[in-house]
């Protein structure tokens, strides 16, 4: 085949093969067959050692035209599709900002931790330590420490949950007071706040809850710092206006034992629903630590006397809050939880 027909060979190629041009990648791949070293064009150059010599220029000046027609071509068909390819790649991209966002609700605190929190850091501010200690409890941090060994009527008070023989849920938060005394001297000054099992349930029992449990030991600690520090905790926790009372009770690890009362902060003191028209509401069991149990724990009841108190979590969460059944406190239905957001 003579050049010329190759020529127009190669051009009808061209022309034919810009219609299978269908994206960047393409075209460089076509324009290499033509215009890469290995390509239709560049093979014709090389032949030219062939062409006698005075043929040379004259078909040098052919190839070139060739080359920069190509060229040319190619270059402009370049420009073409990536316009239309960056057009496309805009369309797709193309954002609504008018489309509402997805958001996820913020969360709230639980009514208990709310509570928690709040306490901590009221009796923190009153020099109290914090100490949390372990759930799964043998029975004599729970009970014997407590001066309620084993045979002891008080251990039907709390229907308890048994691992094992010795091991069990604690049923209170007193037990880690045992833990404190034993391992610090006094003055001790400690606030253990925590989970405790009991097999109970119904609307205002749950088998699981939360105590708080506070203990104060130094030397020459009476019943009135008990009664001063609960008229601080009365006024801070349910107003101002609110006092407090202690009857007479029992717990075995406290003598005397005493229940609080605090003056109903809903009709003050007059008497209404919440507190069943007494006036009063009962909130927490304290008393003075026994002296048995500061002896079993190398603490001398001579020298030293303390106090001790214990609350329910959810019992203040439910009073404070005006909430009427625990299992509220349980079931985490985001319609009743949202309604502690600040
Ligand atoms: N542990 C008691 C209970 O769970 C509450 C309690 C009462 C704790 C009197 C005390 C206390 O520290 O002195 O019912």
């Amino acid at each position: 085949m003579d050049v010329n027909e190759k020529i127009k060979k190669i051009e009808e190629q061209i022309e034919a093969s810009v219609n299978d041009i269908k994206s960047s990648k393409t075209l460089q791949e076509i324009k290499m067959r033509f215009l890469g070293k290995t390509g239709e064009i560049s093979s014709l150059m090389k032949n030219m050692r062939d062409v006698p010599p005075d043929q040379r220029p004259g078909l040098g000046k052919i190839l070139n035209t060739l080359r920069q027609w190509t060229e040319s071509k190619f270059d402009s068909l370049e420009k073409d599709i990536k316009a239309f390819e960056l057009k496309k790649k805009y369309a797709e991209e193309k954002i609504d900002v008018t489309i509402p966002g997805q958001t996820s609700p913020d969360g709230a605190y639980h009514p208990n931790t709310l509570i928690k929190n709040e306490l901590v850091s009221l009796f923190a501010g009153l020099g109290f330590e914090i100490y949390e200690g372990p759930e799964i409890e043998n029975d004599y941090y729970n009970f014997t420490a407590l001066n309620t060994p084993a045979d002891h009527p008080a251990r039907d008070m709390q229907d308890t949950f048994y691992l094992t023989e010795d091991l069990l849920l604690r049923t209170q938060t007193s037990a880690g007071q045992i833990r404190v005394m034993e391992n610090k001297k006094p003055p001790i000054k400690i606030l253990s706040p925590g989970k405790v099992y009991r097999s109970d349930d119904d609307a205002t029992h749950s088998p699981m809850f939360s105590q708080m449990e506070g203990l104060v030991i130094d030397k020459g600690i009476t019943l009135c710092d008990l009664k001063g520090m609960l008229d601080e905790f009365a006024r801070r926790v349910f107003g101002e206006s609110v006092k407090t009372r202690l009857r007479p009770s029992y717990f075995p690890f406290t003598e005397p034992s005493v229940e609080v009362d605090v003056s109903c902060f809903e009709c003050g003191g007059k008497g209404c629903k919440l507190c069943k028209g007494t006036g009063w509401i009962e909130i927490l069991g304290a008393g003075m630590v026994n002296r048995r149990v500061l002896e079993g724990c190398g603490i001398d009841p001579d020298e030293y006397t303390g106090f001790a108190f214990g609350m329910g979590i959810e019992r203040i969460a439910m009073l404070k809050y005006g909430i009427n059944n625990m299992k509220l406190l349980f079931e985490g239905d985001t319609r009743f939880l949202k309604q502690f957001k600040d």
